[in-house]
């Protein structure tokens, strides 16, 4: 009988010897949670497409927070949600708005978090694109002064990191000069430098109240069938000043997460979006998969594929079982 030169199996035989040759780890701190953070007081709403998830206003808050710290979560990104919206998403400016106040909420009440934020006008304007428009065009270059604007808005309130995710072309610059010009030289951006114009986002928008009345994303996202665009758009954020560069979405992404970190020396995040995080609530639900497995297995992947972060909506939830 002849026998295999070659056995990987005998590395696989008992839990000690896999776990010491594993390559990868997921661990809480390398996790982000998303909180989508709204006008008004006393408000905690549920998010029909995204069980489990909330919009909070500032004064409901805390709980979440005490359980992110709790679970050993320690970043967090903070969208708005605003009372008024128009064409200009002026309200984005407001420094009496919801992610303003939920900086200030955060760092006085939980000093250690990482406090993040989006940056981006689509929540806050009426026709729930990213850029401003004239006709049926998204304007790039205007744009450019109120994506700094309302960056400059969030660092002075004290966010750690800004995280545009409009897509105009140049904002990491307009973004990174309006911050040094401020004396904001330590803020931090986490540019989303290669953002795909998904359908994965659909229970965002329905989160965010946030869809376009018009038209598409189309001009200003990535087409998805584009693989070397994600390094131009990559080594475009990193020459205008990013910090951190996102892959978004992440589980249907994993060749572009895994060349952008192969090409850039800079720390890579990826975005497990709201229909990605949907998509394995629901088969959870049904009891088709098992959700907590698929939860650990496709963050684990997005780690080996090269993200050292992760925004996912299931941070809290995988932070506990990983410390269990
Ligand atoms: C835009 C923005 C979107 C998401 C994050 N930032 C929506 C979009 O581009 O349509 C999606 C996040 C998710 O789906 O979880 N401000």
């Amino acid at each position: 009988m002849s026998h295999p030169v070659e056995r990987p199996r005998r590395l696989r035989n008992s839990p000690a010897l896999r776990n010491l040759v594993r390559e990868v780890d997921l661990h809480p701190d390398n996790l982000i949670l998303p909180l989508f953070v709204t006008w008004g007081r006393d408000r905690k709403e549920p998010i029909a497409s995204m069980p489990g998830v909330f919009r909070h206003s500032v004064d409901r808050l805390p709980d979440i927070l005490s359980e992110s710290w709790e679970a050993g979560i320690r970043s967090l990104l903070l969208f708005g949600i605003p009372e008024r919206k128009d064409d200009n998403g002026s309200e984005a400016l407001n420094p009496d708005g919801p992610v303003p106040q939920a900086i200030g909420a955060i760092r006085e009440r939980f000093p250690g978090f990482v406090i993040m934020t989006d940056v981006c006008i689509d929540e806050y304007t009426t026709h729930g694109h990213c850029g401003l428009v004239s006709g049926d065009r998204i304007e790039n270059d205007p744009t450019l002064d109120i994506l700094a604007g309302m960056a400059l808005l969030h660092a002075q309130a004290g966010a750690h990191v800004v995280a545009p995710s409009d897509m105009m072309d140049g904002r990491v610059g307009a973004i990174r000069r309006r911050l040094d010009e401020n004396a904001l030289t330590d803020t931090l951006i986490l540019s989303y430098a290669v953002k795909y114009a998904s359908a994965l986002y659909g229970p965002f928008r329905d989160a965010m109240m946030s869809g376009p009345q018009f038209g598409d994303r189309c001009s200003y996202q990535m087409d998805f069938r584009g693989r070397r665009e994600a390094l131009r758009e990559a080594r475009l954020d990193m020459e205008e000043g990013a910090d951190m560069l996102m892959v978004k979405p992440a589980i249907a992404y994993l060749d572009i997460i895994s060349q952008v970190s192969e090409i850039s020396d800079l720390p890579v995040a990826a975005y497990q979006v709201s229909g990605e995080y949907s998509m394995i609530m629901a088969a959870g639900a049904n009891g088709w998969i098992d959700t907590d497995r698929v939860m650990i297995e496709t963050l684990t992947a997005i780690r080996r594929a090269g993200a050292q972060m992760i925004l996912t909506y299931f941070a809290i939830r995988a932070a506990r079982l990983l410390r269990s």
